[in-house]
C-alpha cells in the first residue's frame, strides 16, 4: 500500500499535459479536469486560444479549473447546456495496463467522473510515477455528511479501512466543491477494480468514488521528454 500523489509539479507533468492539448480541434466541446497535470493543458489551450483562434468551449470539473480556465480565456458552457462533450482530458494519480484508474487526489473525482461519462473520449494525461502494474493506492470517496458514519461501515464491510480527509489551512475535514466530505480508503491492492467501483456506487450516502474504468486514451509524459500513447482496446 502506498500513499495518494500529492499535486507535486514536474517537467513530465507539462510534457503529457501540453501533449493532451493537441487533441483539442476548433469547434470541440471539451471537459478540462482537475489538477498539476491538466492545468499545463489548460493554460496550453488558452495559449491557442489566444495566439491561434481556437475556438471551443469548455465544461470545468472543479472551482480550481473554472479558474484556470478563465484566467487562460477559455469559454466556458454548462453540462446543463452542452450535456454531450467531444472530449474529456483529465489527470489520475494512479493508472493500470488496462486503463483503470484511481482519481481524486484533489477531491474533484464526482464532478470529474460526470464530465468524463459525458465525453465521447475520455483521455488521462500523467507523468510516468502515476503508471502502474495495479492499483493499491487510497481511493477517496466523496460521502454526504449526513451519511458519513453508516458508510463508513459499510466500507468496512467491503474490506476499506477509511480515514477522512483533512483540510490543510483550515480545521476540521475537507468539504469539496459539492459541500461533502471525502474519505480515503485503504484497500491494499484491488484486485477486481470494476467490482469494487460497482461496490462503493451502491453504498447510499456515496456521492462518487475515484475509481475509473472508463479511460479511453492515456497519455504517458516521460522524464526524457517523449510522451507514449496507450489506447483502449476496444
Ligand atoms: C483531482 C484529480 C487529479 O486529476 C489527480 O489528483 C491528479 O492530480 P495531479 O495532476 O495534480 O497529480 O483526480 O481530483
Amino acid at each position: 500500500m502506498t500513499e495518494r500523489n500529492t499535486s507535486t509539479d514536474s517537467p513530465e507533468k507539462r510534457t503529457a499535459g501540453i501533449a493532451a492539448a493537441g487533441l483539442v480541434s476548433s469547434g470541440m466541446l471539451v471537459g478540462l479536469g482537475t489538477g498539476s497535470t491538466v492545468a499545463y493543458t489548460i493554460k496550453e489551450l488558452g495559449r491557442r486560444v489566444r495566439e491561434e483562434g481556437l475556438d471551443i468551449l469548455g465544461v470545468v470539473t472543479s472551482y480550481q479549473s473554472e479558474m484556470l480556465a478563465i484566467e487562460a480565456g477559455i469559454r466556458l458552457t454548462t453540462l446543463a447546456q452542452h450535456p454531450e462533450l467531444d472530449l474529456a482530458i483529465d489527470g489520475a494519480d494512479q493508472i493500470d495496463s488496462e486503463l483503470r484508474a484511481i482519481k481524486g487526489g484533489g477531491a474533484a473525482h464526482t464532478r470529474e467522473k460526470i464530465v468524463s461519462v459525458s465525453a465521447k473520449r475520455f483521455v488521462v494525461t500523467v507523468d510516468e510515477s502515476k503508471t502502474s502494474k495495479q492499483l493499491d493506492k487510497l481511493v477517496p470517496v466523496e460521502v454526504l455528511p449526513f451519511a458519513k458514519e453508516p458508510v463508513v461501515k459499510k466500507i468496512r464491510e467491503l474490506g476499506g479501512k477509511p480515514q477522512l480527509r483533512s483540510a490543510v489551512k483550515k480545521d476540521g475535514p475537507v468539504i469539496t466543491d459539492n459541500g461533502n466530505f471525502v474519505l480515503d480508503v485503504e484497500f491494499g491492492v484491488i484486485k477486481e477494480p470494476e467490482a469494487l467501483a460497482l461496490q462503493l456506487s451502491s453504498i447510499p450516502g456515496v456521492v462518487g468514488h475515484g475509481i475509473f474504468c472508463n479511460v479511453d486514451e492515456l497519455y504517458i509524459g516521460n522524464k526524457d521528454g517523449s510522451v507514449k500513447v496507450i489506447t483502449r482496446q476496444k
